[in-house]
């Protein structure tokens, strides 16, 4: 029977995390398609790709061989071949990606492969991002966005990046990120029969567990 979890949810609303042991917990696949946008941008910065030049980088999108492992204790992402799993985690690319989840051919593009990704195993998956519930899968048996207070997001992501980079700094590339994503994707806008789960006051365990209630 087919099981599709859709969630979206800002920066630092602890989608990933919590979507992985929803997927852990339920025996689904799991797909990461922020992974998807930041390995674009990875190829691109790699390539010499101009980031600005639209055409270039909807074409990157095309034409480049993705692969990733979509189970939650195994995280791999390979492009054209190339283990990337922690190169696309890096500042760089979070400045980066934002020409590519702007780039309305590239989003096009990258929803056909989720869309495809999703039937390929048999749709039984969590899908986490930020228009999973709206554009790629508003068909979900279940959809969620995950929200958390600004300051539980940025607290959370000072605690994942290490402590490498004043609180200040973080806060602005944060909040600067999720002002260029929501200029296209209006993530923070829960569809019709979409669950909002806040994170806010609730730990890892709590917030796992109000998503498998749904
Ligand atoms: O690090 P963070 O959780 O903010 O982001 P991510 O999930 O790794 O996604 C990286 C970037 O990809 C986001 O900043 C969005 O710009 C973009 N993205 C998107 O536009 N649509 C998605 N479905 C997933 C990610």
């Amino acid at each position: 029977r087919s099981l599709v979890v859709a969630v979206d949810g800002p920066s630092g609303s602890g989608k990933s995390s919590v979507s992985k042991e929803v997927a852990r917990r339920l025996g689904l696949a799991f797909l990461d398609t922020g992974a998807m946008y930041r390995s674009v941008a990875w190829h691109c910065l790699n390539g010499r790709i101009n980031l600005a030049n639209a055409a270039a980088v909807e074409a990157a999108a095309r034409t480049i061989n993705m692969e990733q492992t979509m189970v939650p204790d195994a995280e791999l992402f390979k492009v054209n071949g190339i283990n990337v799993t922690d190169a696309i985690r890096e500042p760089k690319i979070s400045e980066a990606v934002s020409a590519v989840a702007t780039n309305l051919g590239a989003r096009a593009e990258l929803v056909r492969r989720q869309r495809e990704l999703i039937d390929a195993h048999g749709r039984r998956i969590v899908v986490e991002g930020r228009d999973i519930t709206t554009v790629v899968a508003p068909d979900a048996e279940a959809r969620l966005i995950l929200t958390a207070s600004e300051e539980a997001r940025l607290r959370r992501r000072g605690l994942q990046l290490g402590g490498t980079q004043t609180a200040e700094q973080l806060a602005e590339q944060v909040l600067a990120r999720d002002a260029k994503d929501s200029t296209v994707v209006e993530f923070h806008q829960a569809a019709d029969g979409v669950y909002t789960v806040d994170s806010s006051d609730l730990d890892f365990a709590q917030t796992v567990d109000a998503v498998i209630a749904v």
